[in-house]
């Protein structure tokens, strides 16, 4: 975990900064002494109580996404979104802070530090999951990957990222428009109604039924201006083994019985056709009276 990452986090109890750790401390202590875990996987339980009510993804939920995604099928998206953060950064006066909202497994963001390494932002990974997060920690060692609950406020102080990202997770637009530098980015994936339609009854997935788009820009309104709106289609070639990772990895990965799954992909061909098709959302943060 980095140092600059840790510099830009509050307690969440008192709201001060943490004490800079000395390499392989396993807590983080703030200015007023409240400490806290650093688990041994790496990551950081900011999280006191409990979080908003919510069913975590399983542990095979999570392997299955960052299985699909670890065999590069979504790198067009991932590439998209770091060339775009790369662009963003180079008109930033470092230091530079990215902050990925429902981090997940950390994979996007792993693509997007790849790309930005030369000016090295600190980064920062949200998330509610404890099993995401330790894969999170394992591919980006240098972020500061948090147990955090998207819904309460953000244990960061305003003003203090260039980038949020968030991509297929929770928008709290008051909290990420508070976090924002004043120029700062807000990066919004979401998936269109046509994504990955051609596997989506062999997948079981539940229905994308329209473009939210209006939705989106509606509730972002009150923080946030739409400055650019992209669609990205993404041609795929999915083994059976992936579609089951389809299956597994979204919201419909809760209901997946297995057998019934696994009779699906007994009958697929050794390489199914399918299209991603994503909507990425780049917002301003309203300038305040
Ligand atoms: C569909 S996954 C996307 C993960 C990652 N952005 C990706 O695309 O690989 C949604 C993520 O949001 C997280 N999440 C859901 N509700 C959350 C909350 N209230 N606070 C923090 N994270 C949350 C989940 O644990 C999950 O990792
Ligand atoms: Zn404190």
């Amino acid at each position: 975990m980095e140092i600059a990452a840790v510099n830009a986090l509050l307690c969440p109890h008192c709201g001060l900064s943490f004490n800079t750790p000395a390499p392989g401390d396993n807590a983080l202590v703030c200015a007023s002494g409240h400490t806290f875990d650093i688990a041994r996987q790496g990551y950081l339980n900011l999280l006191t109580g409990h979080g908003t009510k919510f069913v975590p993804d399983t542990a095979d939920m999570v392997g299955a996404r960052d299985a699909f995604l670890d065999a590069g099928h979504y790198q067009g998206l991932g590439d998209a979104l770091a060339a775009r953060v790369q662009a963003h950064l180079a008109s930033t006066s470092e230091p530079a802070l990215v902050v990925d909202a429902g981090t997940g497994t950390g994979w996007y963001l792993q693509q997007v530090l790849a790309a930005t390494s030369a000016r090295g932002p600190a980064a920062i990974g949200l998330d509610i999951s404890k099993f995401a997060l330790r894969r999170a920690a394992r591919r980006n060692p240098l972020a500061a990957n948090i147990v955090w609950d998207l819904w309460r406020e953000l244990p960061l102080g305003a003003g203090t990222a260039d980038v949020v990202l968030v991509i297929f997770a929770p928008r709290n637009a008051a909290e990420f428009a508070r976090i924002l530098k004043p120029g700062g980015m807000l990066m919004v994936v979401t998936p269109l109604p046509s994504h990955l339609a051609d596997i989506a009854q062999e997948a079981g997935m539940l229905g994308i039924q329209e473009d939210k788009e209006a939705a989106l820009v509606q509730s972002m309104a009150g923080d946030f201006q739409l400055v650019d709106s992209q669609e990205l289609l993404v041609p795929l070639e999915l083994s059976p083994a992936d579609v089951g990772n389809v299956a597994l990895m979204g919201p419909a990965g809760h209901h997946v019985d297995a057998l019934e799954l696994g009779r699906k992909l007994a009958h697929m061909p050794d390489m199914t056709h399918a299209t991603a098709a994503f909507r990425i959302s780049v917002f301003a943060p309203r300038t305040r009276a």
